[in-house]
């Protein structure tokens, strides 16, 4: 069975990934009912639905993980202490749920992987990208995205729609995952930055997508370069 297609989504909080993922599962759900739908590598018509996923998180250790991250209260977790708590969730992520779904054949589509981690351990937090590449290397073995999205609206826009977002949730649910949202300006300039290198050094698996576009103008974009890798 040809391997199916592992595609990222990578931006800053509030960059609109959540938006674009959910259409463009959408999208390739109707292709799968249309004629000819062009799912795995090689084959046509064959695959199910895509596989949706989200780091950290997606599985049972995973969320425990992600509310330790993610909660303000996990007030003086160390840098190294987050990087490591990442591979964890990741190690755990590509053996439960994206290495089998990439052996059925099928489409993965994870909101965040490793450049995350590299733009906010090793931007963000200044650990560098060195150690991020080479934990990757060591735990994901040569597992890469065949495509990267990633949405970089200018910095503003995304900080201020991240803010308002985990003020309604908190406000609505009572929980509370803006231990990055609180982080200051020059955090957040750092991870943009740092993305924005993976960017121009990965020209080949990243597709850039910049500037205060409408949600449609991007789901255009996010479409063509899915519809190239599929084809
Ligand atoms: P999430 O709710 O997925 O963010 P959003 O919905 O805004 O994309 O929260 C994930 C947070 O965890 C986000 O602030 C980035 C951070 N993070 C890291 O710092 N390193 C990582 O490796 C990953 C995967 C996420």
């Amino acid at each position: 069975m040809p391997r199916g297609f592992f595609i990222t989504f990578e931006g800053l909080d509030g960059s609109g990934k959540s938006t674009q993922i959910r259409s463009l599962a959408e999208w390739l759900e109707n292709l799968h009912e249309g004629p000819g739908a062009p799912w795995t590598r090689g084959t046509k018509n064959s695959g199910p639905a895509p596989v949706l996923t989200r780091q950290p998180g997606g599985t049972a250790a995973g969320d425990r993980i992600r509310a330790l991250m993610l909660d303000s209260r996990s007030a003086g977790l160390a840098p190294k202490t987050e990087l490591a708590l990442m591979f964890a969730d990741r190690a755990q992520a590509i053996a439960e749920v994206i290495q089998p779904a990439l052996d059925q054949g099928r489409i993965v589509l994870c909101d965040r992987f490793t450049d995350s981690t590299e733009a906010y351990q090793g931007g963000g937090r200044e650990l560098g990208s060195e150690i991020v590449l080479e934990l990757h290397r060591l735990i994901c073995g040569d597992l890469q995205p065949d495509l990267t999205l990633m949405l970089l609206p200018p910095l503003e826009s995304s900080l201020a729609r991240a803010r308002r977002r985990n003020e309604r949730s908190l406000a609505q649910t009572g929980r509370d995952e803006g231990r990055f949202e609180r982080e200051h300006d020059e955090f957040h300039l750092r991870v943009w930055e740092k993305y924005r290198e993976i960017a121009v050094r990965e020209p080949a698996r990243v597709t850039l997508i910049e500037g205060d576009l409408g949600i449609d103008e991007v789901h255009d974009r996010v479409v063509a370069a899915v519809a190239k890798l599929v084809a």
